[in-house]
């Protein structure tokens, strides 16, 4: 069994019971995206998650030319896109959390001094227009309840001609009943995160809206059914 099966069935055993051939989602103890974040910072990314093992190399095949430009990680958590893109020779990169704890990792784990790192919330971003020529925001946007606010903020510090690249839980995973959860060290229980479903009409119906080109979307796919989504697509009018 791989690593990833292995894994993904841990998960699965943890939060779901099989009944009479259905998946029924167990209810866990449910926290708000800052606290829960607060609280998973510290063992946050030390075992490869299933949806990181599938989205990674596709954010990696998608990410768009970034050398010499400035590069916005919204909802950077630990880092990983920011040292990503770093990798790429971005300029700069900005990243931006709710967490304070997950930010604190970030900053600890730097090498760069060409990264910054910003405590904020993706539906208020502190920046003027046009500051960023590419904006990645990786396993976040499910977080937000208002979708068409966090696209907004994305469009609105984006040059035009600049690429968003953005990954997530699958809309179908969230449907099943899969969450965002993680084993708090402390007291040994599986908690829960926040999240809401956003299908791809509202992604496409506000990218029509805020003049948002899509360029491509992949939905790689586990035990044949899709568990995470990444879209790039391009800023083409103000
Ligand atoms: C699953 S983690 C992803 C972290 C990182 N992007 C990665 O892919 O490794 C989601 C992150 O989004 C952050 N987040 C959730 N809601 C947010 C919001 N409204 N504004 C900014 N960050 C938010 C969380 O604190 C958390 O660090």
């Amino acid at each position: 069994m791989s690593r990833l099966q292995s894994f993904y069935g841990r998960i699965r055993r943890t939060v779901q019971l099989l009944s009479n051939g259905r998946v029924q989602p167990v209810e866990l103890p449910l926290f708000s995206a800052e606290e829960g974040y607060d609280r998973w910072a510290a063992s946050y990314g030390e075992e490869l998650t299933a949806v990181q093992v599938l989205e990674s190399p596709i954010l990696v095949e998608l990410i768009p030319d970034v050398k010499d430009r400035r590069v916005l990680d919204l909802g950077c958590g630990t880092g990983r896109v920011s040292e990503l893109a770093m990798a790429h020779g971005a300029k700069i990169t900005v990243g931006v959390d709710l967490s304070r704890e997950m930010l604190q990792r970030a900053v600890g784990s730097t090498k760069s001094t060409k990264s910054f790192w910003l405590a904020g919330d993706g539906l208020h971003l502190p920046f003027v227009s046009e500051s960023f020529d590419v904006v990645i925001c990786a396993l976040t946007m499910g977080h937000l309840r208002d979708i068409e606010g966090g696209l907004a903020q994305i469009h609105r510090v984006l040059r035009l001609g600049g690429t968003l690249l953005l990954s997530d839980f699958h809309p179908y995973a969230t449907f099943r009943g899969d969450t965002r959860s993680f084993l708090n060290p402390k007291d040994g229980k599986t908690y829960a995160i926040e999240q809401h479903c956003h299908l791809f009409e509202h992604y496409f119906e506000c990218f029509n809206k805020l003049g948002i080109h899509l360029e491509d979307l992949r939905e790689p796919q586990f035990e044949g059914f899709p568990l995470v989504f990444v879209m790039r697509a391009k800023k083409i009018s103000v």
